[in-house]
């Protein structure tokens, strides 16, 4: 495929440093990748990570629990805690994010504050905990979006009150791509009394993140998306005092302080972030994010951010060179590379990408695309000149 020109005096060349790194995700030998805001790619780092893992297993099966696969798991709670600024007593590992929020939703105490807050922008499994626990009394409020962008810190300042138990909201919006200012929404909730928690899932990889520095009491984000590690493995940073006071009322013996005394008498939970983790980890899963990081880490998340930064802009430039209108945040620095190009028929639109090699997903009304460090200017031309011109909207 022959190189895209830069689009504009001042544009960046048309291709980049990391570009480099595209030669260890095979998908791109015959696929024009841009929906890493659903799956990342697969990396033969990570292939090879979990290939390891199967010939461990093979050969000494539960005997590499506890010299090998014991330390795995600290391993990965110590580079996911490196990677927010968190300690790695702060953070629990979980299957999912919606295991991770219900943890946390079990170990409020919603008897003076009885309300959650959330935005109307926020990935839904974030509402569904507090909506299952409506008939327990719990009052959900849903911030709206004046423009399905963002949501002003303000309109979630104005609903939090001293009845509020917590706000949940996320750090970048799935259908927009927009980064909130999670730390005004650690201040927003404090301010109160209430405590604040981040769904970081379409952040943690693609843009910095420092729990300290924002302040928040809990954070969740994984591997599926940004951290290259797939489905299965996700992490929920509690700052370390809530830890060590906070108790869910849901267990599991991996929270449990003594697990191999095996007595079903006592529960002692960890006095760290670990009482929020439940059952057996998923190990291949594990060793697919440690592979994962093994990217993350070596090129670190700023150079990361540098790169995606100019792909969403000259994704974006090309987009609008074209008649699309994206919906995405005024303002370059509160975008991140998740950009949707608005579609009559978006699940027809990624069909018909997808019969030519290119690989995107749709959102309602949307198509989405979302560039990473392994896509370069070429794969925006593939996809804009697929897609055609605006249709609807
Ligand atoms: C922001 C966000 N939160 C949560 C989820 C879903 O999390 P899980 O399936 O791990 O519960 C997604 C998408 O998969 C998401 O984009």
């Amino acid at each position: 495929m022959p190189r895209a020109g830069a689009l504009a005096t001042g544009s960046p060349p048309a291709t980049h440093a990391l570009a480099r790194y595209r030669n260890e995700f095979p998908v791109f030998q015959d696929t024009v990748y841009l929906s890493t805001c659903s799956l990342g790619a697969l990396g033969e780092r990570t292939r090879r990570r979990v290939a390891g893992f199967l010939d461990m297993w093979q050969a000494r099966g539960a005997a590499a629990w506890y010299d090998v696969w014991w330390a795995a798991l600290a391993e990965l709670r110590s580079r996911y805690g490196r990677l927010v600024g968190a300690a790695p007593e702060e953070i629990a590992l979980a299957p999912s994010i919606s295991v991770a929020l219900s943890t946390v939703a079990e170990a409020l105490d919603y008897a003076r504050r009885p309300k959650v807050v959330i935005t109307a922008l926020d990935f839904p499994t974030v509402a569904y905990q507090w909506l299952a626990k409506r008939p327990r009394g719990i009052e959900l409020v849903v911030v709206e979006s004046p423009d399905q962008v963002s949501v002003p810190v303000e309109a979630i300042a104005r609903a939090v009150d001293e009845r509020t138990a917590l706000v949940a909201t996320s750090h970048v919006y799935f259908t927009s791509g927009a980064i909130q200012d999670i730390r005004a929404v650690a201040h927003a909730a404090r301010a109160k009394g209430a405590l604040s928690l981040i769904d970081a899932y379409q952040s943690v990889g693609q843009v910095p993140v420092d729990v300290r520095a924002a302040g928040v009491d809990f954070l969740t984000a994984g591997g599926l998306k940004w951290l290259l590690g797939g489905p299965g493995i996700v992490f929920l940073y509690v700052r370390a005092e809530l830890a060590r006071r906070l108790t869910p009322a849901i267990a599991g013996w991996f929270g449990h302080r003594n697990q191999f005394a095996f007595d079903p008498r006592v529960l002692e939970r960890h006095d760290d972030a670990r009482r929020f983790e439940l059952g057996t980890p998923a190990l291949a899963a594990v060793y697919a994010q440690l592979g994962g990081l093994d990217y993350i880490d070596e090129i670190g998340v700023p150079a990361i951010r540098a790169v995606t930064a100019r792909l969403t802009e000259d994704l974006i430039a090309r987009a609008r060179a074209r008649g699309f209108r994206p919906k995405v945040a005024p303002r370059a620095s509160d975008r991140s590379a998740i950009v949707l190009l608005p579609a009559a028929e978006p699940a027809a639109a990624v069909a018909r990408l997808a019969a030519a090699g290119i690989i995107a997903d749709a959102r309602p009304g949307h198509v989405r695309l979302s560039p990473f460090f392994y896509n370069e200017q070429d794969d925006h031309v593939a996809a804009l000149e697929r897609l055609g011109t605006p249709t609807g909207h």
